[in-house]
Order: structure tokens, then C-alpha cells, then sequence
């Protein structure tokens, strides 16, 4: 089955085809990042508005890169929440459309969902079961996965996500946005014991997140140091990295071993993180555990993951109505 997936949750308008709930056919992504830089982040309004310029092109640019014809598509998926409420329509409502004048099933993919699995369409994706960290700009989270099928929410952040935290601190570093990718660089040339931050841990034994202290912690520095803010950037950047890192890395490692999984993985845009993939390489071998991490194209925001779990939906027979709606918020997935 050739599944059509099509994801417009933030700033990436996104479409691809995916057989059989594994193989890419294509992966298109037209990205909004050069719009919302000027503005640190990302306006809403024109997130929106650039989603409806982009989503016939993306589509038709899918089908063609899979040397398709559009008879050739059996079924879409199209991701529903959580995200920009504006920008979820934009992609929801074309997904209905199409599916509706094709007359094709169809179902609406939760976006956490969607980077949970992503990790299934990479060369290496792990047996069953398995412990995921899933760490993007709006979660952050450590999920049991026991089957396609079922997956158990472990703990979450009470507060800000990972690449939430990596953004704020890079908006604070006058390093512009969107601050992951930045910082993960900057960092590489700094020291991470020039400046210790603090490790928020919460209750070490738990499995819940919170990352607005450190944030808090890096302004305060930056407040108090402004001279080495401009000259030990470099410093800051992996100080604070380094602290997210003991938090992320020690949280997914104590969950495999509650749960006596010896698997990991990890997913989401921070799961792009080089320290951190370097991180889990050394201290999940040294715990004996084989880490799986995705290809590059599979971390970010993608259409892929979204294809990829609508299939899984559509095999259980699950379809989603036309007066179905999207939401901004799901306090589980
Ligand atoms: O999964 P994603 O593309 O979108 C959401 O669902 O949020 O994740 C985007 C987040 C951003 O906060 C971005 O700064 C972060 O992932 N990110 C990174 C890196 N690349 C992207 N964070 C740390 N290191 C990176 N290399
Ligand atoms: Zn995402």
C-alpha cells in the first residue's frame, strides 16, 4: 500500500510516499526557515500562509520523485495535532480533499506519533521493544515502545522541550534561529566546564523533564557576565549543552534499564544533535545497549514519519472523518 502522507504542523510543509509503512518512495520538504528568521521564531500568520503557497507544489513534487502517477497513491495520512492550529488546516484539509476526490481512505496522525516511529524507516530500525527519547522544539519525552501498535508515555517535560530550551538560550546568545543546529556547532569549539550549569534533574529516578531553570540559569549568566557573554560564547553554548545532555542522556539510559529493555533510540530535531549522538554511541555501549539512531532527513519534521504511522492506522482499520478537526494540544500520545 502506497500511503501519501503530508505534514504542515510548524514551519515545514511536507509531503512523501511511503509502501508498505517502510519503504520511501520520496520525502519532499519545503522549509520556512529563511521567513521566520528575521523574526527569531516563528510568526504564525505567515507560517500559515506560506503552508498554502507550498502544499500543492510539495505534493506534486512527492508524486514525482517517486515516478508516480496520482491513480498510484492507495490511501493518505495527514498529520492533526499538535502544532499551529492555522497550519495544521492547511495540510489537514488538503489531505481531506484529496483523499475525498479520489476517494481514497485516509486518517489524521498524531505529530509525536509520527516522530516516534520515525525511527522504523531508517536502515536500523530496532526490535521490539525498545526505550525512545523523542526531543523536538515542542516535546520531550521517554516512551516505552512495545509494538507498532502500542507505546507507553513514560515522562515528559513539565515545562519547556529540549530543542524549545536550545532555541531560548540561542535567541539569548544573539545567535538567531532556529538555535539548535547553531549551538550544536558553537558548542563544539567551547569548554563545557568553563561554567556549570545546573542539571535539572527533578526526581533523578523519574522520568519527567524540565528545562525553563536551565534557560533561567543561562540568562542569569549572561545578565551577570555580559562581557563573557560576547567573548565566551563558545563557553555557553557547551556549558549548556553539556547540562541538557547529563539530563537527556541519563534519563533514556535509567529507562531502559527500569523497563530491562536493551535497546534505545532517539528521535525528534534535537535527535540531530551531534553530542548527543555521540553521547548515547559511548555510554550506551559501555552500558551494553545497542543504540539506534535515525538518518538526518528522518529527525527534523518530515512527511515520511506521518505516512509511515497513517499506514499502521489504516492497516488496523481505523479511518478518520471529513468533519474531523485538528487540535493545537495532546496531553498524551
Ligand atoms: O522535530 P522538529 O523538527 O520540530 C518539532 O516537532 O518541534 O524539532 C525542531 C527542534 C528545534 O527546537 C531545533 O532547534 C532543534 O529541534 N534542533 C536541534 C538540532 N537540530 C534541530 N537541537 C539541538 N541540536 C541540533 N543539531
Ligand atoms: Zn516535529
Amino acid at each position: 500500500m502506497r500511503v501519501l502522507g503530508i505534514e504542515s504542523s510548524c514551519d515545514e510543509t511536507a509531503a512523501a510516499i511511503v509502501e508498505d509503512g517502510r519503504r520511501i518512495l520520496s520525502s519532499a520538504v519545503a522549509s520556512q526557515v529563511a521567513i521566520h528568521h528575521p523574526y527569531g521564531g516563528v510568526v504564525p500568520e505567515l507560517a500559515s500562509r506560506k503552508h498554502i503557497e507550498a502544499v500543492v507544489p510539495v505534493v506534486e513534487q512527492a508524486i514525482g520523485d517517486a515516478g508516480l502517477r496520482i491513480e498510484e497513491i492507495d490511501a493518505v495520512a495527514a498529520t492533526q495535532g499538535p502544532g499551529l492550529v492555522g497550519c495544521l488546516l492547511i495540510g489537514f484539509s488538503f489531505a481531506k480533499a484529496f483523499a475525498f476526490a479520489r476517494g481514497l481512505p485516509w486518517v489524521g496522525v498524531d505529530h509525536l506519533e509520527g516522530h516516534l516511529y520515525s525511527i522504523r524507516l531508517g536502515d536500523d530500525p530496532p526490535e521490539f521493544p525498545y526505550v525512545a527519547l523523542l526531543a523536538s522544539g515542542g516535546h520531550t519525552g521517554i516512551y516505552h515502545v512495545a509494538s507498532e501498535n502500542s507505546h507507553e508515555l513514560l515522562g515528559q517535560t513539565r515545562d519547556d522541550a529540549a530543542g524549545e530550551a536550545y532555541d531560548k538560550v540561542a535567541k539569548m546568545l544573539g545567535l538567531g534561529y532556529p538555535g539548535g543546529a547553531v549551538i550544536d556547532h558553537l558548542a563544539a569549539q567551547g569548554n563545557a566546564d568553563a561554567i556549570a550549569f545546573t542539571r535539572p534533574y527533578l526526581e533523578k529516578d523519574q522520568f519527567d523533564f524540565s528545562f525553563s531553570g536551565l534557560k533561567t540559569a543561562v540568562n542569569r549568566y549572561i545578565q551577570t557576565h555580559p562581557q563573557a557573554a560576547e567573548e565566551r560564547c563558545a563557553d555557553i553554548a557547551a556549558a549548556f549543552q553539556e547540562a541538557v545532555m547529563d539530563v537527556l542522556v541519563h534519563k533514556l539510559l535509567y529507562a531502559a534499564e527500569v523497563k530491562g529493555c536493551s535497546r534505545v533510540a532517539v528521535v525528534g530535531g534535537v535527535a540531530a544533535n551531534r553530542r548527543l549522538r555521540e553521547r548515547l554511541a559511548t555510554d550506551g555501549a559501555a552500558r551494553s545497549l545497542a543504540v539506534h539512531m535515525p538518518p538526518m532527513a528522518l529527525c527534523g519534521d518530515n512527511a515520511a514519519m506521518i505516512a509511515a504511522v497513517g499506514y499502521y492506522h489504516l492497516g488496523r482499520g481505523e479511518r478518520t472523518d471529513l468533519d474531523a478537526d485538528v487540535y493545537s494540544r495532546k496531553p498524551r500520545c
